[in-house]
């Protein structure tokens, strides 16, 4: 867990120039930060409905809240973020809904490389290929290969992803592999089952965050998040702006992770 600054933007002047923080580095004051957050961006519809709007004004509405979000985590020293945007459960709704997120997501990859390029932010799918449209599938293979270099942070991008479908499909890949002799089926432990997921090689998230009030997961990374500490707001995403992340990481600060161990009190000095 990165131990940061808790306001690395550093102190304003009151003439309003940006100065460093004058504070030591040892003195300031800290907060814990996830290495990896991981959110399910929900209440895009509830958000265009109760203002009278079509589903998708919600979805185009919240494509604009993951910009901040995304700048916030990169500032902060965060090592991942992984955003739920479309499940494989999501084909299940109307066509021209569907139609409207998948092109979204082809704006939004064009429109943010510039963003990312800044930031050193690398682009990463997760989900499934099969179902997905072409230029989706070009769209994410040009900003991927254009931010491979970038190591300051991971954007995943979960995209035609369900969780299920991930394991089975690493269970499958691990089986061939036995089949054919190339792999003992001892030498399958979590590390071998977690390399053939989708978020190979990434810290597991610590923190979920869900928009929109509901408390379940919706098959997004169900290996994954097995240890995180969960985060519910009722705010609907496209209101969730950089207020609500410092909301969600106070309250990750102030968590107890005992990963089934037992705290450390401290030892009376008697
Ligand atoms: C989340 O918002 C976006 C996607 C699932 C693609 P919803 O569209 O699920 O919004 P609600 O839950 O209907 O309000
Ligand atoms: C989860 O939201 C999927 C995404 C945010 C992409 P849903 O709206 O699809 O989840 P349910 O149907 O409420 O479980
Ligand atoms: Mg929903």
């Amino acid at each position: 867990m990165a131990q940061m600054n808790a306001d690395p933007g550093g102190w304003r002047a009151c003439d309003g120039a940006q100065r460093p923080d004058p504070q030591p580095a040892a003195e300031a004051p800290t907060m814990s930060i996830p290495r990896h957050l991981a959110v399910i961006m929900d209440g895009n519809g509830r958000w265009a409905t109760s203002r009278g709007k079509p589903r998708s004004a919600g979805h185009t509405a919240g494509v604009e809240a993951v910009r901040p979000l995304v700048t916030r985590c990169r500032e902060l020293g965060v090592e991942a973020v992984s955003l739920y945007s479309f499940s494989t459960e999501n084909w299940a709704r109307e066509k021209e809904e569907v139609h409207h997120l998948m092109r979204l997501c082809v704006a939004y990859l064009a429109s943010e490389l510039p963003l990312f390029q800044a930031n050193g932010i690398r682009l990463r799918r997760l989900g499934a290929r099969e179902g997905l449209p072409a230029e989706v599938l070009d769209a994410f293979a040009e900003v991927e290969e254009a931010t491979a270099a970038n190591d300051a942070m991971t954007l995943c991008l979960a995209i035609n992803y369900g969780s299920r479908a991930e394991i089975v499909a690493a269970a499958r890949t691990l089986a061939r592999r036995a089949v054919a002799g190339g792999l003992d089926p001892a030498a399958i432990d979590e590390a071998a089952f977690s390399a053939e997921l989708t978020t190979a090689g990434l810290p597991d998230p610590d923190l979920l965050i869900r928009t929109a009030g509901e408390m379940r997961l919706s098959n997004f990374l169900l290996w994954q998040l097995s240890y995180a500490e969960l985060y519910v707001t009722d705010t609907l995403w496209p209101d969730f702006d950089n207020a609500a992340l410092a909301a969600a990481f106070a309250s990750f600060h102030g968590r107890v992770r005992r990963f089934g161990g037992v705290p450390e009190v401290p030892t009376p000095s008697t």
